[in-house]
């Protein structure tokens, strides 16, 4: 049974690869699983597409992120937004895509099956491929398997200039202003939602977990204002990145300011380089190259084939295929890398802002409105118009958080973000957005990674 179900799945790989349609929630991956493991011994040149499976165990994936094994082992899971999921357990970890089709218009989610996906230990040695099969649901009455019509995105025709939804903007409130941008004129919409995330968000974000005491009292010591490119005087952030008009690469973009910037705080700012989001691109199977992808899954490519520098490979911003690099081509690693909170939906702005003062900048997903692409300053939050003359979906953007502040005349709470689309967007490439609220799920879902510092 098992060889049968490889090539049904397989098949439905190769058809659906282009995207990433699956719609699957912790509910419905809950439960008891059983891996099937392929030959082991390889190393991360492994490709995962069709293998006999060798062995097989099981596992129970428990509440909130417990993994037993049948010896009483214990190990750690997350989702991974709705898209897969993580295990480590016995040194072991396994990642892969959650099992889905796309027929005649319609996305079947199979969250009790998985696509090939890659296990190895914890150094990164000893690969196998795996996958894995639901045995017994965790959460009753929750159907492991369903469907979603997969919408024709709303992204037709070009861009015209809307001034009556600026106005519409900066009259309802005062704490951001909206701006035309000329360049906008007549650019394809479907290349403005690449710029903003690639296609329309698919799932209900988690909310925020509750801030416990122990965090808020830790928060309540941290500066009211808070900048890494003011850290007296020295700026520890990397330089704002433009991700163009024709890729969604915006989670690469991303996690490589997070690991530059990080880079340059271990580092006394005496290690700045470039990191290649087209190796990213190009190379990790953890994502789908222009059409999108996760920061969580960028930084597990960081830890298990390391990224290269930008001159490496040089931003293009097309999903051309990986191949290998020429000559000094050194590569940078994680050595860890998790969802802030612990996991996926464990997330807060208390913890956020703990992370970021100790460690660094952070990427964080969050949903573009129409009315975000219009900002140029002051403390965004949606304000709910929408433009009546450009259609749009809401997408899943992701940005970099490199500060936080409160404003001196209204009281507000703001984070500060790093955007990639260009030093002429916002605020010199930067904005601001309420904190403290959730606002458009910026508080849900951030990652946090430790970079390896390279012997000279
Ligand atoms: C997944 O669930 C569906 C519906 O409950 C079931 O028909 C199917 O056999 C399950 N798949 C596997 C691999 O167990
Ligand atoms: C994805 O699943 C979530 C809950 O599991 C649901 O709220 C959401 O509407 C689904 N998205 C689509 C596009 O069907
Ligand atoms: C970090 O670099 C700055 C500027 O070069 C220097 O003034 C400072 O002493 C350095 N700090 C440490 C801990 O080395």
């Amino acid at each position: 049974m098992a060889a049968v179900l490889m090539l049904v799945m397989l098949s439905s790989l190769r058809a659906a690869w282009a995207d990433t349609p699956a719609n699957c929630s912790w509910g419905q991956v809950a439960g008891v699983w059983e891996f099937h493991i392929g030959p082991g011994g390889y190393d991360n040149r492994l490709r995962c597409r069709s293998f006999t499976s060798v062995e097989s165990f099981k596992v129970s994936l428990l509440f909130p992120d417990v993994v037993l094994d049948e010896d009483g082992n214990k190990g750690f899971w997350t989702m991974i937004y709705n898209q897969g999921f993580e295990v480590v357990i016995n040194q072991r970890k396994y990642f892969a895509f959650s099992s889905y089709t796309t027929e005649d218009g319609v996305v079947t989610s199979f969250c009790n099956s998985t696509f090939a996906g890659w296990s190895h230990d914890v150094l990164g040695q000893d690969w196998a491929c795996y996958y894995g099969i639901q045995w017994t649901q965790g959460v009753p009455d929750v159907d492991p398997v369903t469907t979603r019509l997969l919408h024709k995105d709303a992204y037709e025709g070009t861009f015209r200039n809307n001034p009556d939804f600026i106005k519409g903007i900066n009259s309802v409130q005062r704490s951001w202003k909206a701006v035309t941008y000329p360049e906008y004129h007549g650019m394809k919409i479907s290349n403005m939602a690449l710029r903003a995330g690639g296609s329309s968000s698919t799932q209900s974000y988690p909310l925020p977990a509750p801030m416990d005491q122990a965090t808020r009292k830790a928060i309540s010591h941290l500066p009211k204002n808070f900048d890494w490119r003011n850290i007296n005087g020295q700026n520890f952030v990397a330089a704002v990145k433009d991700q163009g008009n024709v890729c969604g690469s915006c989670y690469a973009q991303a996690a490589a300011i997070a690991l530059e910037s990080r880079l340059m705080i271990m580092t006394n700012n005496t290690l700045m380089t470039t990191m290649s989001p087209q190796d990213v691109v190009s190379c990790s199977e953890y994502s789908q190259g222009c059409k999108g992808g996760f920061p969580y899954l960028t930084a597990k490519y960081a830890q298990d084939f390391g990224m290269v520098e930008e001159r490496c490979n040089p931003y293009h911003g097309h999903s051309t295929p990986c191949r290998p690099y020429q000559g000094d081509c050194r590569r940078y690693y994680v050595e860890e890398y998790h969802y802030i909170g612990g996991f996926y939906g464990a997330c807060n702005d208390g913890l956020m802002m703990m992370d970021l003062v100790k460690n660094g900048p952070i990427p964080v997903s969050f949903q573009v409105y129409d009315d975000f692409r219009q900002y140029h300053s002051g403390i965004y939050h949606h304000t709910g118009l929408k433009d009546g003359w450009n259609p749009w979906k809401v997408t899943d953007h992701v940005v970099t958080i490199v500060g936080y502040g409160i404003d001196p005349s209204s009281d507000e709470k703001y984070w500060i973000a790093q955007n990639t689309w260009g030093t002429d967007w916002g605020e010199l490439g930067y904005f601001k957005i309420r904190r403290g609220t959730n606002e458009v799920n910026i508080e849900s879902i951030a990652v946090a990674m430790t970079p390896i510092v390279p012997n000279p």
